[in-house]
């Protein structure tokens, strides 16, 4: 059996991709149209002027910058939807049967887009995925960190009913990591985790562009359970140590890592360090649409750098599956 063959078969599981990241150039330029909206001067004219600008990242601001201005042309329920959806589908064709996506509420109602209508497009759209490609599905929603924690506070607030309803699964922390350390938002977290049902899980992204220091301090101030990307952990065994004693989940994006230029090929990503120190990770694309793959391309790119053997793919697989916020009978179902 090829390794792809049995990669593609294998049930795989994404912990971290970020809704508004899964948008295509296609999408992006179709949405534009049929919003009315005028994308910037600067802004590359055509899919193709797209798609090579995104093959040129110089770091993760880089990044956002362009991926902000992208999430302008979601307006209506139907468009968040759509998005979601053409993610669900593909996905399932490389083998996704779970999935817990991110999404950057802020980003969308600091442009006057209404709550309501980004979760219920989106909600509109894992619902389906459940019911027609027998997918299980967790929205987690992620503050913004380079705006003020004051207007995090709020935006938990504003979550709080949807939370109720069991809607909302998660709450997430992104975008630009080093001149917004985790100290900035302990007090976020704590409102949300004495507020908020006690079912909701908690994760920040942590050690992505900043140190391994980033990520303990997370550990330390945020009460997370999880950590997103998280591969400077490596820098640090004392760190490995309590993350595999622990059994803190990495959720690492190997594509993302190399278009970021945080690694120069995905053979440096730590791999097979988190494999010896026993440290429990996922295999995830982070914003597909950017970074040039969706979860299986991860997987193979994983394979083609490290050549893991089956045993070391179903141990991986599994933790993937363990470390996923699900009951206890859907992780027998996914095992
Ligand atoms: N938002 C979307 N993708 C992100 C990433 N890789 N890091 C931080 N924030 C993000
Ligand atoms: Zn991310």
């Amino acid at each position: 059996l090829a390794t792809s063959e049995f990669l593609t078969h294998l049930p795989k599981c994404e912990h971290h991709v970020h809704l508004e990241g899964t948008l295509e150039p296609s999408l992006l330029f179709q949405l534009a149209h049929r919003n009315n909206i005028q994308l910037p001067d600067d802004f590359p004219k055509s899919v193709e002027a797209l798609q090579y600008r995104y093959q040129n990242f110089k770091d993760l601001q880089d990044f956002l910058n362009l991926y902000y201005v992208g999430m302008s042309v979601l307006i209506t329920e139907q468009d968040f939807e759509d998005l979601a959806w053409a993610y669900l589908e593909k996905s399932s064709k490389q083998g996704l049967k779970h999935v817990e996506a991110f999404f950057d509420p802020q980003g969308h109602v600091d442009r006057g887009i209404d709550l309501e209508l980004v979760i219920g497009g989106f909600r509109k759209a894992l619902v389906r995925a459940e019911k027609e490609l027998g997918m299980s599905t967790k929205l987690i929603m992620c503050l913004l960190r380079h705006l003020p924690p004051s207007e995090g506070l709020a935006t938990i607030k504003s979550f709080a009913p949807y939370y109720k309803k069991g809607w909302i699964h998660g709450m997430g922390l992104d975008s630009s990591e080093v001149e917004f350390p985790p100290e900035l938002f302990t007090s976020c977290y704590q409102y949300a985790r004495s507020s908020l049902p006690k079912e909701v899980h908690y994760t920040a992204h942590a050690g992505e562009e900043a140190g391994s220091d980033y990520v303990r301090r997370s550990l330390k101030c945020l009460g997370i359970s999880r950590i997103d990307h998280g591969v400077h952990s490596a820098d640090d065994p004392e760190l490995m140590k309590q993350l595999a004693e622990r059994d803190i989940m990495l959720t690492v994006c190997p594509l993302s890592n190399k278009r970021l230029q945080v690694v120069d090929d995905v053979s440096q990503v730590p791999i097979r360090k988190f494999l010896e120190y026993g440290v429990p990770f996922s295999i995830n694309s982070d914003d597909p649409a950017y970074f040039g793959g969706y979860i299986l391309d991860n997987y193979l790119a994983v394979q083609e750098a490290f050549k893991l053997n089956v045993d070391e793919w179903i141990k991986i697989a599994k933790n993937s599956v363990r470390g996923s916020w699900v009951s206890e009978k859907r992780k027998k179902d996914l095992y």
